[in-house]
């Protein structure tokens, strides 16, 4: 896409998947998306585990009960984790590392659809993160943010409507209450 703004009207969160492998150079270029982001103090605080094993995937698509099926059907996804040790707002800068990828997605072409896991737990009482560290042999030092899904889209999205926005979320010079 040639302009940021369509790009970011365009981009909506896509959950369903073709069977179509997302090329090594694709795959590298999202990942540099995230290389990229900013952090604070510049601590790149994060860690990013890329997975492309279909059984992998699957199992990490049960990591809580609702919200995370497009995990199994994604042709690869990125597991988002940062070091509360090097960066106290370790989750912003996994949170803009995440929203850069999806840009770069969308810019390839390419769906993603952002599958939340910190706070969130698995069908028992196990947090979330805890399924997703051990599944991937992480550290519990590592907690882990986010899920992030990628492939060809398999679903059409209409475009956000730029006439239904929020615009009384923005305050000119000071709060007002509306
Ligand atoms: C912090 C965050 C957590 C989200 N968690 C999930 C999730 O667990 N599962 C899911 O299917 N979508 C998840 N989403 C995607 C949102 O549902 C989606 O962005 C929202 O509905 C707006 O739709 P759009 O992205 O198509 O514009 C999440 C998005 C964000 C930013």
């Amino acid at each position: 896409m040639d302009n940021l703004h369509n790009l970011l009207v365009n981009r909506r969160s896509i959950r369903r998947y073709t069977n179509q492998e997302v090329s090594a150079e694709d795959v590298k270029l999202i990942l540099e998306a995230a290389l990229m982001a900013p952090t604070s103090k510049s601590s790149r605080s994060w860690q990013f585990i890329v997975v492309e094993d279909k059984e992998m995937l699957e199992r990490l698509s049960h990591c809580k009960p609702a919200g995370a099926a497009p995990i199994a059907n994604a042709a690869f996804a990125v597991v988002v984790a940062a070091d509360p040790t090097l960066s106290d707002p370790w989750v912003e800068d996994a949170s803009i590392a995440a929203a850069y990828m999806q840009l770069q997605a969308e810019d390839l072409g390419l769906g993603s659809c952002w599958i939340q896991v910190r706070g969130r737990f698995a069908g028992d009482t196990t947090p979330s993160e805890e399924y997703v560290q051990e599944l991937l042999c992480m550290p519990d030092t590592l907690p882990v943010v986010c899920i992030m899904t990628f492939g060809h889209k398999d679903e059409e999205r209409k475009p956000c409507n730029t006439d239904k926005l929020l615009w009384e979320r923005v305050h000119i010079g000071q709060w007002k209450e509306i």
